[in-house]
């Protein structure tokens, strides 16, 4: 498997492992126990500032390859950029939404939930897409050269919890990594 392919697949368990975490702090809120905003907060910043600013465009980038190496899936190619973008909108709206109930803004639990679930299902939904049906696809279609042009061409985002910690943005979450080991 190509180098970039493996990065995009480490990507996706580490996204999985922070939808797991998302989820683990909602089913507790549910449920009346202690919850940590601020470790929510954090995880969703880390999904705009890595998912949607680095991992996202980069698969946009590599998509547009594969729709020239085989235009008969055009459509599934089109589908996963548009849910980049509706990913990206549920992200922020869902952390505005955290944040706004941390000040106290007027919310639900319910909707609070709500848009907490429809995200993290859309999340699954996407990333299972990928790893199912475009990776393989991306892998059987472009060429070595396509490989080395990309290589050379994409910006480099590294990510900044799992890659390069940033120990003061992401406080709570790398604190919460670490102690899992
Ligand atoms: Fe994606």
């Amino acid at each position: 498997m190509h180098k970039l392919l493996e990065k995009l697949g480490r990507d996706h368990r580490n996204l999985e492992k922070i939808l797991e975490m998302l989820t683990n702090q909602l089913d507790n809120f549910y449920a009346g126990k202690e919850s940590n905003f601020d470790l929510k907060i954090e995880l969703m910043e880390y999904l705009e500032a890595f998912a949607d600013k680095g991992h996202h465009p980069l698969e946009n980038i590599i998509y547009a390859v594969g729709m020239e190496r085989a235009p008969e899936r055009r459509e599934l190619f089109e589908r996963l950029c548009h849910q980049h973008q509706d990913l990206n909108r549920l992200t922020s709206r869902f952390r505005h939404s955290l944040e706004g109930v941390l000040h106290e803004a007027v919310m639900s639990r319910a909707e609070l939930e709500t848009q907490g679930r429809e995200f993290i299902a859309l999340q699954h939904l996407h990333l299972d897409l990928e790893d199912r049906e475009v990776f393989p696809l991306l892998e059987a279609t472009l060429t070595e050269d396509d490989w080395k042009r990309l290589e050379t061409s994409i910006p480099r985002h590294d990510d900044p919890v799992f890659e390069t910690p940033d120990r003061i943005r992401f406080q709570n979450l790398v604190a919460f990594l670490a102690k899992e080991g």
